[in-house]
């Protein structure tokens, strides 16, 4: 099967549901034998964006934009030389900034700074846990990317680190929608489960 047709929804998908788990099926296949990271969180969000442009499961969109209209990644790299907004410190802290990484949609702003009441992005680092924003007008801090953007869930993105089973979080896997109430526990359980098929499959390397 050619790449791209991994995105296609079958007909027979009718629930949220089984829309993650083919879309779990389809990910875990695509990432057979790729380890490094920022590739697979590049098919990842590809997979994820086309998918959702496949099926009307999720809604219509009431704009010009698909009703799924940014899927992609914030990353803490371990270095903060990667950026020159911040030349304090050369390793990695709580502190440092998140940028934008691989993702699908219209160009969104690249430094997050992981700070409480900063943004949805932010609040789910700091807090290590997924955000459901029913309407982004109502969420204090909201950081708008994208003017018809009106709802969003923020994921975040737990990596083994160190030795035993420690994880940490290393950034956020965000999608925007252009509908209010897009997104609820559903897409909570199945975008979580998609974030632990990628965390076992990548090397993560000084991240
Ligand atoms: N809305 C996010 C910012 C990222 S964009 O949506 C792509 C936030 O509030 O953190």
């Amino acid at each position: 099967m050619p790449h791209a047709d991994s995105s296609l929804v079958p007909e027979e998908v009718k629930t949220k549901a089984q829309f993650y788990a083919h879309v779990q099926e389809q990910l875990s296949h695509l990432l057979e034998g790729s380890t490094y990271w920022v590739s697979n969180l590049a098919q990842t969000s590809s997979l994820l964006y086309h998918s959702y442009l496949s099926t009307d499961l999720f809604g219509t969109s009431s704009t010009d934009s698909p009703l799924v209209n940014w899927v992609g990644f914030y990353i803490q790299p371990s270095s903060s030389s990667s950026t020159t907004t911040d030349t304090s410190s050369s390793s990695s802290s709580s502190s440092s900034p998140l940028l934008v990484g691989p993702y699908n949609g219209r160009p969104a702003c690249v430094v997050i700074k992981p700070i409480k009441g900063k943004g949805v992005c932010a609040d789910a680092f700091v807090d290590a846990r997924t955000v459901i924003v029913e309407d982004v007008d109502e969420y204090p801090g909201h950081i708008a990317c994208d003017g018809d953007t009106r709802s969003e869930i923020v994921v975040p993105l737990r990596i083994p680190s160190g030795t035993g089973n420690q994880l940490k979080t290393a950034g956020v896997l965000d999608l925007d929608s252009t509908a209010r109430g897009t997104f609820d526990e559903e897409d909570q359980k199945g975008l979580e489960g998609i974030m632990t098929i990628l965390a076992n499959a990548c090397d993560w390397g000084s991240l």
